[in-house]
């Protein structure tokens, strides 16, 4: 993987004459690879893993066949995203598997986030693998891989990489965007059509809300973060932080304190508002957040959320916080 180097006369692909450049040599390129045989791509909804699906359908149609696993973890109406775009808008073959109660019940009770990371990472590559063993005739398999994962394949992030496949799965690999930054498969992205909220999506953990649902994972507190998360999001959207901020997101800690709501005792859990800024994701800073934007977050999540009773703003540069919580 490591001898693969983006040749320096490859130009950066900025516009889209040059994504429709690209889309068309790649889309000779898949047919001339795969021929009439099956590609199978694990779809999660991410920037990468949906362009390459999207580049896949434009080549191969029907030959490609798509596997969404959600592992109950996804943030609100991303699953439903990617039924909606690629099952319904590009009439895709699509596998949906909705392993929610297998990833839950294996995480009841696990509070350390290596464990509860190891345990998404394993049921992933599982699920993965049954859905595969159920399908005939698939001869290659395609990935999202970007240059900077092949720059990086060695780095000290390693542990990230959980939701990969198994490094045995016989299958040859198509990796379509390879060479390509981040940065560009988002103008390849917008170019194949897909919808913009998806090609700018921010950056979104593999082990998804399991690694800000804080501690031990319960369903309720776990439905009280997707919420708070959505409301967040959508109130960012409305201000125009969410084209400016790097990553942002709601974490929920595992502990209540009390409160009172409409004259009564009420104990909830306290949402934390992560917003933070980073070029690379090894360092990162604080966006500062409008006063009068923090309280309508505060109000609309206080109020329009059960379960939480109180909202806080983590002001933590990286170092010394990790962007993520777990
Ligand atoms: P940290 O928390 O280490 O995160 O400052 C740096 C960036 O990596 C993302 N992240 C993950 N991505 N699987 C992933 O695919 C993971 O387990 C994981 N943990 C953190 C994080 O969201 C941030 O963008």
């Amino acid at each position: 993987m490591n001898q693969i180097v983006r040749p320096d006369s490859m130009a950066r692909i900025v516009t889209k004459e040059l994504a429709d450049a690209f889309i068309a040599e790649q889309v000779k390129e898949i047919r001339e690879q795969v021929g009439e045989k099956k590609v199978l791509l694990a779809l999660s909804g991410g920037v990468d893993s949906s362009v390459v699906a999207a580049l896949l359908i434009k080549a191969i149609g029907k030959q490609l066949v798509c596997v969404h696993v959600n592992h109950g973890l996804m943030r609100k109406g991303e699953s439903e995203q990617v039924i909606e775009v690629f099952g319904k808008e590009l009439d895709a073959n699509l596998v949906y598997v909705d392993a929610t109660d297998r990833f839950l019940d294996l995480l009841k009770g696990e509070a350390d986030p290596e464990k509860k990371r190891k345990i998404i990472g394993g049921e992933f590559i599982k699920v993965f693998d049954e859905e595969a063993s159920k399908l005939s005739g698939i001869s290659f398999l395609a990935q999202g891989t970007i240059y900077p994962d092949i720059l990086e394949s060695d780095g000290v992030e390693a542990h990230h990489n959980v939701g990969g496949l198994p490094e045995d799965m016989q299958f040859e690999l198509v990796e379509p965007v390879k060479l390509l930054y981040k940065d560009e498969v988002r103008v390849v992205g917008e170019a194949l059509g897909l919808p913009r909220n998806m090609v700018y999506r921010q950056p979104f953990p593999g082990p998804g809300l399991g690694v800000r649902c804080l501690g031990a994972i319960t369903r309720d507190r776990l439905h009280a973060l997707r919420e708070a998360d959505a409301i967040l999001r959508e109130e960012f959207d409305n201000c125009g932080l969410a084209g400016k901020v790097w990553q942002y997101f709601i974490a929920v800690p595992d502990f209540k304190s009390v409160g009172v709501k409409n004259g009564k005792r009420y104990e909830g859990w306290p949402a934390i508002i992560r917003a933070v800024n980073t070029t690379d994701a090894m360092t990162a800073t604080i966006e500062e957040i409008p006063y009068e934007i923090l309280h309508r977050i505060t109000d609309r999540i206080t109020h329009e959320v059960d379960g939480i009773n109180r909202v806080l703003l983590d002001l933590t540069p990286k170092p010394i916080g990790t962007i993520e919580w777990e």
